[in-house]
């Protein structure tokens, strides 16, 4: 006999674990959290946030989205992605990150009712811890977990108190292995990985100092510094990165990983951070510093049984693009609904394993990303002649070159700014973290063929309705109050969402009917001139790719599941066998 029970166990209050007691407590259903430390993130580690991680807060309602604004630092001041030889010392380039460019600003603005911001894990984590315990999650702090067995009807873990010393026993329907890169969820469940541990060595250097004069004309979160050493190990070169605007800093220095660990004192932590800044007598207030090494592994199978994984426990890579916290965001929104809806009888058990199919590719997917993008800073070093390394006197030598009038000095000017521009797929890679499409039974594409992306899909966006894909966002007008909503908010929430237009009304009485018969909530909505919501700007219907009378089904996680192009014979009868497969049943 267990000594506590609950439905789902979760391991791990980071970004994953955190933000899934969130959404399973938001949906109803009982669980517990534990964290072997007694607080939170210490160290603001992740920080971009993308617009699909804050459709997640969003969806958790507008109060948790509110709050990651409030305490974020927004994106007009993200932009100015600075390469340069120390930040007091010359600039060698810029690409505006992030959203800024003018061009990717009107995307983004397209593309989401939400904006991308820079919010530290120090931030991010209490504001899903505090959403999941408001709600109901039985959170305990100092908690160790050790083990688990499962059987047929659940998973019995054992956890160790650390204040006491004692052991206990949770008895629940489901665990969930959300506890980080050393994962020992995941090693003890025996999951499969491919790629290497420890591809290069990187430090982290936290300190306090009032950089203004260096950065505020030219706001950024991220400066690049090449000097010697840059290239080795690391995250492709010398970080400065702000963590609160403009005095707040993290230095991001590698070190070789087939040296011995550099011992990052006080005296050497200090002095890399005055070499990178350019200023030998900078007062800096050190906060911490530490080691860590840059991953290249991740799980091709990411659950077996009741027991699922999730975050940095499945996706192990540099913080490149940024994509560790809000991946393990989007895990959870992945998996929780499945479970909510399978623990309140509405889907059957085989719905758990789409979140193997449509989330071990992602993982394969960020883990090569974030890996090219170390390797493409590459060609940057190389247009500044410094392939083999990087030289003080070279690099002089080289800067001074670009400035000559010669045809020589003009190709090189030429190859730095195509070496900087190619960052992008680093700095600005909204395809990446938008395109996610899903295949699996989950799904239901009917044989629709799934379109091509039209431009590169790591860089650029392309709404689509084909089941699978995230619902496009377009702005709606509330017919009582004029105000804007975007379709993503008719949608998620935990339930299935059915859009239609006029003359689509016989899928409302079908969805009425469906939900009764196979008792679930199915949100229904009809979009048209004199309904709920009317779609003033006809930006909907130039992206629904449905006629008005056909429909589209939202899964809760505001991915569709399927569409009619056009009403269908029997509409009652497709969404039986369409909710049917999806649920499992
Ligand atoms: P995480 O490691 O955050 O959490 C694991 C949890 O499990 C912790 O609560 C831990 O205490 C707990 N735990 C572990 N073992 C346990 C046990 N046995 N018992 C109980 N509890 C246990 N990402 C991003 O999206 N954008 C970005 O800009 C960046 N930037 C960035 C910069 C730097 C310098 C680094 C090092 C990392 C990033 N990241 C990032 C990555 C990001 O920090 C990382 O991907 C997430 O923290 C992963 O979240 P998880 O919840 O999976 O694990």
């Amino acid at each position: 006999m267990a000594d506590i029970t609950t439905d789902v166990l979760i391991i791990g209050t980071g970004p994953a674990g955190a933000a899934s007691a969130a959404l399973l407590s938001s949906y109803g259903i009982e669980n517990m959290a534990v964290n072997r430390y007694r607080w939170l993130a210490n160290t603001p580690r992740a920080h971009i946030t993308n617009q699909r991680t804050m459709e997640v807060l969003r969806d958790m309602g507008r109060e948790v989205e509110d709050e990651a604004y409030l305490f974020g630092t927004h994106q007009g001041l993200m932009g100015e992605n600075i390469f340069c030889e120390s930040l007091a010392g010359e600039e060698i380039g810029r690409m505006k990150a992030w959203g800024n460019h003018p061009l990717s600003r009107a995307a983004h603005q397209m593309a989401s009712p939400t904006k991308m911001n820079d919010l530290p894990q120090t931030f991010m984590e209490p504001l899903l811890f505090k959403t999941a315990c408001s709600r109901g999650t039985q959170a305990r702090m100092s908690t160790e977990y050790l083990s688990h067995v499962q059987d047929a009807e659940g998973v019995t873990s054992t956890l160790r108190d650390r204040l006491s010393g004692k052991e206990v026993t949770v008895r629940s329907k489901y665990l969930i292995g959300a506890d980080g890169g050393k994962s020992l969820v995941a090693e003890q469940l025996g999951l499969p990985f491919e790629g290497k541990m420890g591809v290069g060595g990187s430090m982290n250097i936290l300190f306090r100092a009032d950089l203004s004069r260096y950065v505020a004309h030219r706001p950024s979160v991220l400066y690049w510094v090449m000097q010697p050493g840059a290239d080795v190990g690391g995250i492709g070169m010398g970080l400065v990165r702000m963590v609160r605007p403009w005095n707040e800093w993290l230095i991001v220095w590698g070190y070789d990983i087939n040296a011995p660990e550099p011992e990052v004192t006080p005296e050497f932590a200090t002095g890399v951070a005055r070499q990178l800044i350019g200023d030998p007598d900078l007062d800096i207030e050190l906060l911490s510093a530490s080691t860590w090494t840059v991953n290249n592994y991740h799980a091709t199978k990411i659950s077996k049984g009741r027991v699922f994984c999730m975050g940095d426990a499945i996706h192990r890579h540099p913080p490149s693009n940024g994509l560790g916290s809000n991946t393990s965001i989007q895990d959870a929104f992945n998996l929780s609904w499945k479970l909510a809806m399978v623990l309140k009888g509405q889907a059957g058990e085989r719905l758990l394993d789409s979140y193997d199919t449509e989330r071990a590719p992602i993982a394969k997917q960020i883990v090569t990303r974030a890996n090219q993008s170390i390797a493409e800073t590459g060609p940057i070093f190389a247009a500044l002649g410094m392939a083999e390394g990087v030289d003080p006197a070279q690099m002089q030598a080289n800067l001074e070159a670009r400035c000559d009038g010669t045809p020589e000095a003009e190709a090189q000017r030429e190859a730095i700014r195509k070496a900087i521009a190619f960052k992008k797929y680093e700095f600005d890679a909204h395809g990446v973290e938008m395109n996610q499409r899903y295949r699996s039974d989950a799904v239901v594409t009917d044989g629709q063929v799934e379109p091509a992306f039209e431009m590169d899909a790591d860089l650029y966006y392309q709404p689509t309705t084909w089941p699978g894909a995230r619902l496009p966002h377009a702005w709606l007008y509330r017919r009582d109050t004029g105000a804007e909503i975007s379709t993503l908010d008719l949608c998620g929430k935990g339930r299935f969402t059915l859009l239609t237009g006029l003359g689509g009304e016989a899928w409302i009485a079908a969805a009425g009917r469906v939900a009764t018969d196979l008792g679930i909530e199915i949100a229904t909505h009809v979009i048209g001139p004199r309904q709920d919501y009317v779609d003033h700007g006809g930006d909907w219907a130039r992206i629904s790719e449905i006629r008005d009378n056909g429909c589209l089904l939202v899964r809760p996680d505001q991915h569709v599941a399927w569409r009619a192009t056009a009403m269908t014979d029997a509409p009652e009868s497709d969404l039986f066998r369409v909710l049917r497969q999806v649920l499992a049943r």
